[in-house]
């Protein structure tokens, strides 16, 4: 028999309660751990009782309301798809950064409840056996758009249901930091401990942006990158890979101890060039070294940014060069990605209906969709 669907309810109006237990007690397909009318017992019964999806009725009442038990779920960061339950008079709209998987308005079916129960938790089955990825965005040459794009990845792969973490790997000039104006008292990567990191000590030192993502920064001034050192980042990677299923890393251009690092960590490099010839120049200077270094080809996968730009250099001469059709393209964004990162935002979500985004979205289902390279190119 398949795996039965865990579902643990939270409702205190006793008719519903009453109503949700007749529907789902008849499914051989789901097991209906509780039904709880109090919302402070939720977070211990969840960590307890393990279920598969959560149900909460929005317009709970007591000392625990709806509203902010839905916040403190997503907060918590729990894995489990929710689920919540709502009057017309009262709309709620599924989304990542609330951490509302479906919505169900009252009154509502045993259809519509059982076909909900079973689509968020297939969703979340798909997501939590992806295979977990490294992904570092790199280009030899500073400007070409590596730290806006690796926010706005990590941005789209959160809403299309990933659990990425990105990590400000661009240790001199903190780019993620500024990008995301988060004060230079926020914790950066040299506050994990030197010796001996251990999963629970990384929630001590990350960062959760406004669009729902976790960040891992890089210090805040300049001469503390220094301190980093170059295998406690490999071992923060490999902790990473044990919390996240995708880890996005903004790189910086100087190949130094840190950067070989993080591209070695990586499983895909995503090489960021532009149509002009410095870059392109740099671009397959670097290709040689990652030849020499041992990388498999596969592990490299070029992104075209402005690709729509005019006065560059054609994309026919570039794949010449590099002997290769760029797998990815991003055209230009104009004054909205201006825009949104002068206010710290991901045009993904500010501006979702644009041209950028709808390239942005794409290459990062793009990326979750690749099968993982061979990793014995690492050194
Ligand atoms: N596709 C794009 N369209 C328009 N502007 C872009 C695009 N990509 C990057 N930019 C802009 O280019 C500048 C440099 O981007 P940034 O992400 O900081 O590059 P890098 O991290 O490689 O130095 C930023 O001002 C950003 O707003
Ligand atoms: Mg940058």
């Amino acid at each position: 028999m398949p795996e039965q669907i865990r579902v643990l309810v939270v409702e205190d109006v006793p008719q519903v309660a009453q109503y949700i237990r007749g529907l789902l007690n008849s499914q051989e397909t789901i097991r209906l751990l509780d039904v709880v009318a109090d919302g402070s017992l939720v977070a211990d019964m969840v960590r307890e009782q393990k279920p598969t999806v959560l149900i909460v009725d929005a317009l709970l009442q007591g000392s625990v309301k709806g509203g902010a038990l839905i916040r403190s779920l997503r907060d918590a960061n729990v894995q489990v798809p929710l689920i919540v339950l709502t009057v017309p008079q009262h709309p709620i709209l599924p989304s990542p950064d609330t951490g509302v998987s479906a919505v169900l308005s009252m009154p509502f079916t045993g259809f519509d409840l059982i076909s909900k129960i079973h689509a968020v938790a297939a969703e979340s089955a798909a997501a939590s056996s992806m295979p977990v990825r490294v992904i570092a965005v790199y280009a030899p040459k500073g400007g070409v758009g590596r730290t806006t794009l690796a926010y706005n990845l990590a941005v789209a792969m959160h809403r299309g249901g990933a659990h990425p973490v990105l990590v400000d790997g661009s240790l001199q000039f903190a780019d993620v930091r500024t990008l995301l104006k988060a004060p230079a008292d926020v914790p950066s990567l040299l506050h994990l401990p030197t010796d001996k990191v251990v999963v629970s000590d990384l929630h001590d030192v990350m960062w959760r942006d406004s669009s729902g993502i976790d960040v891992l920064l890089a210090p805040p001034r300049v001469e503390m990158a220094e301190m980093v050192n170059a295998q406690d980042l490999a071992k923060t990677i490999a902790l990473l890979r044990m919390v996240y299923n995708v880890v996005v890393v903004d790189t910086a251009s100087v190949i130094n101890d840190a950067t070989l690092a993080f591209l070695d960590a990586a499983d895909f490099i995503l090489d960021v060039l532009t149509y002009d010839a410095t870059t392109i120049h740099n671009t397959l200077a670097m290709a040689a070294a990652f030849r020499s270094i041992g990388y498999p080809d596969e592990k490299i996968r070029y992104l075209v940014n402005r690709a729509d730009s005019l006065g560059g250099l054609d994309s026919a001469a570039v794949a010449g060069m590099l002997g290769r059709t760029p797998e990815h393209r991003v055209c230009s964004g104009g004054a909205l990605v201006v825009k949104a990162n002068n206010a710290g935002k991901p045009f993904v979500t500010t501006d979702p209906d644009s041209d950028i985004s709808h390239d942005v979205i794409r290459t990062a289902r793009e990326l979750l969709a690749l099968p993982l390279p061979a990793r014995q190119g690492h050194r």
